[in-house]
């Protein structure tokens, strides 16, 4: 079927959840993606930030068909080799001490949520007077089931679906009077993405994330942190908190975790793992040997690539070229990130449609999140002269259109 018979049987068979853009890819080869017309894309957005070593790597190849071959599935009642030697790189990686592993960015959310839940009740059994209250920040996002949603900002993914989770207060994004005036003992977790991604690429202020840590150490509640979207290494360090010299109490791991198989952990410290037993939480499929295999493979091409240091490095240039251009068009009112989570901010939401459709029509894939944002999410393979011709098409089209141009319909929207 070619595009056309797809979308029409998609429009007839499908639960109406995304407005796609018109494009049928076919096959992908590093920074490329290639429709079925056999023209070719640059990715700057790699699946959601899912595809750090971008397309057909070959280590990842050759873990899914090695791992294939030996054994996909076996439940999370039987041991297999992949999960304690994951467990290990990324305990390592963190600087945390347990893992569980998930399937998807929100379950591990979820576990994360649940487990704060689980050891404020285990110190109230103890004797600590502590509730069961998080406070979560505007313009977060953490995931489309209850409780992610319940944590995540803007009302028009929660409202559809309410009643959602009680017990959440939403804070002031890096405002500390805010996060001190919402704190008390009722508190059993401070809820942050150490940058957000979805809500704009919007890091946290060292003086915020030092105080939400303060706070939380004061009374025994913990300090969780959300790395789905800015961690494995995009920020040029494996966790975007590390950039802050802060240890949180939970972290979670999911989106480029396993190069774009699912997968999703949630890491803690021992004192945190204490209130966890077994039955308590679980899944059928997380963590199951494909996905681990393929994660211990992504691990090892990052570091034997030396992608940390390159995602620093091409992204300190991308940003500053951002900034260029920053410079020469009014329009783009800020730039920001780390890495290659980066961000520029217009002054218009159509402006930004715009950009997103003149970018696809120049072969450029990105996206428009929080309806001004043009947000960066490239493979962490991603080299200056890309750069170049990103850059390049995006000067060409603000001096077109930065001026009120007029507007056709576009497709694609902001999620993930
Ligand atoms: C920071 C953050 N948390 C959680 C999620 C949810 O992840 P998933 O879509 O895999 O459920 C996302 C997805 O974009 C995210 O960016």
């Amino acid at each position: 079927m070619k595009l056309d018979g797809i979308r029409a049987a998609e429009a007839r068979l499908l639960l109406s959840t995304y407005e796609r853009n018109p494009l049928l890819f076919e096959r992908g080869e590093g920074v490329t993606l290639i429709d079925e017309k056999g023209d070719r894309y640059l990715d700057l957005l790699s699946g959601i930030g899912v595809n750090a070593l971008g397309y057909s790597h070959p280590a990842i190849e050759e873990a899914i068909v090695r791992q294939g071959r030996a054994l996909i599935h076996t439940s999370n009642l039987y041991f297999h080799e992949g999960q304690a030697e994951l467990a290990l790189r990324l305990t390592q990686m963190t600087g945390l001490d347990r893992v569980f592993f998930a399937n998807t960015g929100t379950e591990a959310w979820e576990a994360a949520m649940k487990l704060a839940r689980a050891y404020a009740g285990l110190l109230r059994s103890e004797g600590k007077a502590i509730g069961t209250k998080f406070l979560a920040l505007e313009q977060s996002f953490h995931g489309r089931t209850y409780g992610s949603v319940s944590t995540t900002y803007k009302a028009k993914y929660r409202e559809p679906f309410g009643p959602v989770m009680p017990g959440v207060e939403f804070v002031r994004f890096n405002d500390v009077a805010d996060l001190r005036a919402k704190f008390s003992d009722e508190v059993c977790a401070i809820l942050v993405e150490s940058i957000q991604g979805e809500g704009g690429i919007r890091p946290l202020s060292q003086e915020f994330f030092a105080a939400a840590r303060e706070l939380t150490e004061s009374t025994g509640a913990l300090l969780v942190v959300d790395e789905i979207q800015a961690g494995m290494g995009r920020t040029g360090k494996w966790c975007g908190y590390q950039h802050y010299g802060i240890l949180p109490d939970i972290t979670t791991l999911a989106k480029p975790l396993a190069g774009g198989i699912p997968l999703g952990a949630v890491l803690c410290t021992e004192e945190v793992s204490r209130a966890i037993h077994p039955g308590m939480h679980g899944t059928t499929f997380g963590g199951g040997p494909l996905a681990c295999a393929v994660a211990i493979a992504v691990i090892d091409a990052i570091e034997r690539e030396g992608l940390l240091d390159h995602a620093t490095e091409v992204g300190d240039y991308f940003q500053k070229q951002l900034r260029g251009l920053q410079k020469k068009h009014d329009c783009i009112v800020d730039v920001r990130g780390k890495g290659l989570m980066l961000a520029a901010q217009l002054d218009s939401a159509e402006l930004g449609k715009v950009v997103v459709k003149e970018m696809l029509a120049r072969k450029i894939l990105i996206n428009c999140t929080s309806d001004t944002v043009l947000r960066f999410l490239p493979p962490y393979i991603l080299q200056k002269q890309h750069v170049d011709q990103a850059i390049a098409a995006l000067d060409a089209i603000f001096t077109e259109h930065a001026h009120g141009a007029g507007i056709a319909e576009t497709g694609g929207q902001a999620h993930g």
